[in-house]
């Protein structure tokens, strides 16, 4: 991901108005913090057109209530703490990052945490940086923030019969374990398939054939499919 959600005069007075309450991000290193993201991208998109993966997209991460991106299958932990209106602030997400199963016992992030401070905060500005802060997220307009499309979808209970019956369309590319350039659907979580489908429906994520299969395809038809996917193994 390199493109940028908001102009950055706009990031670089966000970070300069978010950051400076905390005593140890004066010199924050972007730089570092984009190296250290790398653990991250296994999981996570951040920045322009971003989606949900194993973990939910951290576009706007600063400011966001925890647990709620739309579309996206949150442990209990995390939608609770949401629920009872608890925010990411940067004393939080550094909390978090410096043990994710300490700090939210339960959580179903996978990652042993990052015990130096100075790369916690240069991480945090980094991913204020490419994602902007949920004031920011707003402002830059619905495509950058989670979408009602994703939860419309989601509302729908998919069929698993009739997503069998559409899938002949997409195995034809997508079999068992996937190739080179093609992923692997097979198993995958409802809230990441629909993300994905709905996507490359609005053109977020470009891909020409895949723009076009979506764009074919209703809601009912997606969490078809979404089911009927779900439900296969990559063997
Ligand atoms: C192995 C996969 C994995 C890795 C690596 C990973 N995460 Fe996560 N992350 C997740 C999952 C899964 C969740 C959802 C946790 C839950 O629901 O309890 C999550 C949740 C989060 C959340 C909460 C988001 C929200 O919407 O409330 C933040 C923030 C976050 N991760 C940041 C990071 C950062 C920063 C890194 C790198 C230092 C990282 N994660 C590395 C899988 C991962
Ligand atoms: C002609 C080959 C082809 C067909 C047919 C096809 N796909 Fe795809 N699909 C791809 C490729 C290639 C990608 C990766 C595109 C990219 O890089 O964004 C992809 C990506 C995806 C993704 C995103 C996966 C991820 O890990 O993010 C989903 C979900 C998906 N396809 C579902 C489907 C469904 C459902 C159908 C049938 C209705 C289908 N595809 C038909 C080639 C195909």
């Amino acid at each position: 991901m390199t493109g940028k959600v908001i102009p950055s005069c706009k990031v670089a007075a966000l970070v300069a108005g978010t950051l400076s309450l905390t005593p140890f991000s004066a010199s924050a290193d972007a730089e570092n913090g984009e190296r250290l993201f790398r653990a991250c991208a296994a999981c996570h998109q951040i920045g322009e057109g971003a989606i949900n993966r194993i973990g939910p997209q951290l576009n706007g991460l600063v400011g966001r209530l925890i647990g709620t991106v739309d579309g996206y299958d949150y442990s209990d932990t995390l939608s609770e703490a949401g629920a009872d209106g608890d925010v990411w602030s940067e004393a939080a997400l550094s909390a978090f990052l410096e043990d994710p199963r300490g700090y939210l016992p339960g959580t179903s992030m996978v990652f042993r945490g990052i015990r130096d401070e100075t790369d916690r905060t240069d991480l945090i500005s980094y991913l204020i940086q490419e994602g902007g802060t949920s004031e920011a997220a707003a402002e830059a307009g619905p495509e950058s923030g989670p979408s009602p499309e994703i939860a419309a979808i989601l509302a729908v209970e998919g069929d698993v019969a009739y997503g069998e019956y559409l899938s002949s369309e997409c195995t034809a590319c997508h079999r068992g374990a996937g190739g080179e350039d093609i992923p692997s659907i097979a198993g995958l979580a409802p809230s990441v398939f629909i993300a994905g489908l709905s996507a490359y429906r609005t053109g977020e994520r470009e891909h020409p054939v895949m723009n076009m299969v979506a764009s074919r395809l209703g809601d009912e038809e997606i969490a078809a499919l979404a089911a009927y996917f779900e439900a296969q193994t990559t063997e």
